[in-house]
């Protein structure tokens, strides 16, 4: 199918509600973002210092059907206009996903439109298709709340994963540091707040992996660490906290960039010259320190660094109705009776990442 697909994409796999509404308009191209309706549960979860995962199943419940109307009007168009209805199947917390797979079969069914059920990875993953009509291959890092993941986009439902995280994803990790320092929810931003008034130099924090062969993740040592730094120091200063905030986030990007490295070298017997292209995805692709950091490899290993607009790397509506297009487009649909997924890896020939905490 080589027309102009407009698909309504559907996103509830964690605590971002969200509607979309995007046009591919054909191969090669960029797709056009009709509308982008994301309604954030930080306030509702913020109290609990994380995701509480009954809560947002509920908050899902309670705000999608607003926000698909908005999506639709917002997009200007009708149901007519529609060439098909993606919904996240997983991965992510069961309670959201089911409310979002079930509207959107409730819909495609109702207006006899395709489904398209989408792996929430390959959302992120295809989002740089979208933003820069980046052709495959393409190495990717995927850093969010649930994920850490690095892996070389070969194609539609093709992936080689060369890295996971053997424990806490970075997000998860950032999100702790931020609650031992008192710093609020979501850690991410609060952390890089605290870090800018810090010394990055006065806490020798681990860096896990870094120097090892291959490209998996830890943060699971780095989160201790802060913990026995900050029970140690006792009651903590805002110099303290801004100090120990700017260790762990120098300590991330270490960790990052040695990572990334390995998997450029990696890589480069994949992804020919021409190709090289180091895309960030996820809502840690906000930090700027990791960017710079990331960027300085990815140049240091001739790899084109892409960033998608921030309010793309984060969970949204538009990234599934994109990946839905794509898959539209190369008739890959799917039945009715297509189920939620609580785990569900992009690339299901990778070797399980040993570990606690393994996410997919
Ligand atoms: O992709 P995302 O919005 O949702 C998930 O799929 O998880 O990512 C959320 C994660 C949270 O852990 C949050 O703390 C982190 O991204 N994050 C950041 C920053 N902004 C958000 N981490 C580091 N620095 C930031 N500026
Ligand atoms: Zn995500």
């Amino acid at each position: 199918m080589n027309g102009p697909l407009t698909i309504l994409g559907i996103e509830t796999s964690c605590d971002e509600t969200a509607a979309a509404v995007v046009r591919r308009v054909g191969p090669d191209r960029p797709g056009e973002i009709l509308s982008n309706a994301v309604f954030s549960q930080i306030e509702e979860h913020a109290p609990f210092g994380g995701v509480v995962p009954e809560i947002a199943a509920r908050a899902h419940v309670e705000h999608l059907d607003g926000l698909i109307s908005r999506a639709m009007k917002d997009a200007k168009v009708g149901w007519d206009d529609l060439d098909g209805i993606a919904a996240t199947a997983g991965p992510g917390l069961i309670g959201g996903v089911i409310v979002g797979l079930m509207t959107a079969k409730g819909l495609a069914a109702a207006w006899g439109l395709p489904f398209m059920a989408v792996n929430h990875l390959e959302g992120h993953a295809l989002t740089a298709r979208m933003t820069d009509a980046l052709p495959f291959p393409y190495l990717l890092l995927l850093v969010s709340g649930g994920h850490s993941q690095l892996l070389v986009v070969e194609g539609i439902g093709r992936y080689r994963r060369l890295g996971t995280t053997i424990d806490d994803a970075v997000g998860e990790a950032f999100d702790k540091v931020a609650k031992l320092l008192g710093l609020g929810y979501p850690g991410g931003p609060a952390v890089e707040r605290a870090a800018q008034d810090g010394d990055a130099t006065r806490f020798p924090l681990p860096r896990p992996m870094t120097g090892r062969p291959g490209c998996d993740f830890s943060f699971s040592g780095l989160k201790t660490a802060v913990r026995q730094l900050s029970d140690g120091l006792g009651t903590l200063s805002e110099q303290d906290k801004a100090d120990i905030a700017a260790s762990f986030q120098a300590a991330v990007a270490d960790v990052l960039g040695d990572r990334c490295e390995n998997a450029m070298a990696l890589a480069s017997d994949i992804i020919p010259p021409g190709h090289r292209r180091l895309v960030v995805a996820g809502g840690v692709a906000a930090n700027m320190l990791l960017r710079e950091r990331l960027m300085v490899s990815a140049h240091a290993f001739g790899y084109e660094f892409v960033v998608p607009p921030l309010k793309l790397c984060t969970d949204n509506g538009a990234m599934i109705a994109w990946a839905g297009a794509e898959r539209l487009a190369l008739g890959l649909t799917d039945p009715i009776d297509t189920g939620p997924r609580a785990r569900w890896p992009l690339d299901p020939d990778a070797a399980p990442a040993r570990g606690a905490g393994v996410k997919a």
